[in-house]
């Protein structure tokens, strides 16, 4: 029977395997077991009706070792603190991977935002950044987007900041709109990252991505994104989703199409009607048969019951911590082989690193050079993971796990422990 999911338990977990199996034997390992900071904040917001609301709001910061925090900030009416301290260690582990000198932390407020009028939601991230204000800054903890928030929201993030402290403050977020300071390429990276990790991976197996069938679970940034390059580059996109049910044709669906409907206000895939397209529900689309299964959504979505009924070759997690511990174990016993979220979405963060990159600089880079560093680093670290696999015999998320963690005891076994 699946255990009550806990995703910071499932996290802690999955480490201490990582350290038995990388041979990894070091006291300090303690220190990473625990966030460095947890701040709770409690923000008072006037509804337009002149009703007063009070939410929820976190940011966990796992990790600063290797470089200023970094993570992004997800408003959810599920989110919780427990999320977020997972989601704040897999940032760490993320940035260890991708081999960006960062930290990892995450924010989250606990709302939903369809239920705010754009007004109330912009008052409520301001509050919650003049909350989080002393905690935050360019060279100390540098929140993004993530799931519903966007660059909108980050502009909002910065220009509170940057009214507190008298002047622009461009590196304090990422993902945030060009014109105050944001990178190309930025939008669409982690999406761009999900089909490179495909591609490193295909390429294993003398396999294209071009006729490779994908399913892909979640059509918000990451997986529209994915989605649309996936079809640009002749794969056959066999189903989508998000949070209103599914769409599937055998053939490929016209992903352009779909995206073009969903820049719409409010679209859901339930209403999008097109010949040969039928509906069918999100889990139907986990289960359908496909060559790559992406989950794009949020965690605990591939379950040890799920992964019984997959019929796909390759899983390659877009979303963070979308499979469960016990279903790995099934996926391992099942010979499918999956691609790990803090290797596989590393491209959000990666290309983050060079927005900020740019900000400290004072410089702008072009698209294609954003583009090809991107691939460039997540090339190197996937020769990373494919050594520690061909060493201790572990799949890819193990390997992930062995590499970020022997960076980070190595770091905090050089600096040691204050005082
Ligand atoms: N935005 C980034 O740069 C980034 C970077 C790394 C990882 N991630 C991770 O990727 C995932 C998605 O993030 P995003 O930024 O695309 O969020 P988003 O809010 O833009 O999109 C989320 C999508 O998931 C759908 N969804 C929600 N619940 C669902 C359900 N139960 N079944 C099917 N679909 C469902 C929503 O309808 C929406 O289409 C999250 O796990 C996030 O942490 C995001």
């Amino acid at each position: 029977m699946s255990k009550l999911y806990d995703p910071y338990q499932n996290v802690i977990d999955v480490m201490e395997q990582a350290m038995e199996v990388g041979h990894i034997n070091t006291a300090m390992f303690e220190i990473l077991k625990n966030p460095q900071r947890e701040t709770k904040v409690y923000l008072p917001v006037e509804m337009d009706d002149g009703t007063v609301k009070v939410f929820e709001g976190y940011r966990v910061q796992h990790s600063n070792i290797r470089g200023p925090f970094k993570g992004g900030i997800r408003y959810h009416q599920d989110c919780t603190l427990n999320e977020v301290k997972a989601l704040a260690t897999w940032m760490s582990l993320k940035c260890a991977v991708a081999n960006i000198p960062y930290g990892g932390a995450k924010g989250g407020i606990r709302v939903d935002p369809k239920t705010l009028s754009k007004r109330e939601l912009c008052r409520l991230t301001r509050r919650y950044t003049f909350a989080i204000a002393p905690i935050i800054g360019a060279d100390t903890d540098i929140p993004a987007p993530d799931v519903n928030t966007n660059s909108q929201t980050m502009a909002w993030v910065l220009d509170t900041y940057s009214q507190l402290n008298g002047k622009p403050c461009p590196g304090v977020v990422t993902g945030k709109p060009i014109e105050l300071g944001g990178s190309r390429g930025r939008n669409s990276a982690t999406g761009r990252g999900v089909v490179i990790s495909t591609k490193l991976l295909l390429a294993q197996e003398g396999k294209e991505l071009a006729g490779t069938t994908v399913a892909i679970q979640g059509m918000g940034n990451v997986g529209s994104n994915a989605a649309r390059i996936f079809y640009h580059r002749g794969a056959t996109v066999v189903a989508v989703s998000d949070v209103s049910g599914g769409l599937y044709c055998a053939d490929g669906l016209d992903i352009d199409a779909i995206s073009d409907y969903l820049a719409t206000p409010d679209a859901l895939l339930a209403d999008y009607n097109a010949d040969g397209v039928s509906h069918i529900s999100n889990e139907e689309v986990l289960t359908c048969t496909c060559d790559v299964l992406v989950p794009a959504a949020l965690e605990n979505q591939i379950t040890e019951e799920i992964a019984h009924r997959l019929s796909c070759t390759y899983i390659v997690e877009a979303a963070n911590g979308p499979t469960t511990e016990d279903a790995d174990r099934v996926l391992a016993s099942r010979g499918i082989t999956l691609v790990p979220d803090i290797f596989a979405n590393s491209g959000g963060v990666i290309v983050s690193y060079f927005e900020w990159v740019q900000n400290i600089q004072e410089l702008t880079w072009e698209r294609d050079q954003v583009n090809e560093m991107l691939e460039k680093l997540m090339s190197r670290s996937f020769d990373d993971l494919l050594s520690v696999v061909d060493e201790c015999h572990c799949t890819l998320r193990m390997a992930a796990y062995i590499v970020a963690l022997r960076k980070l005891v190595y770091a905090e076994e050089i600096k040691g422990i204050f005082p």
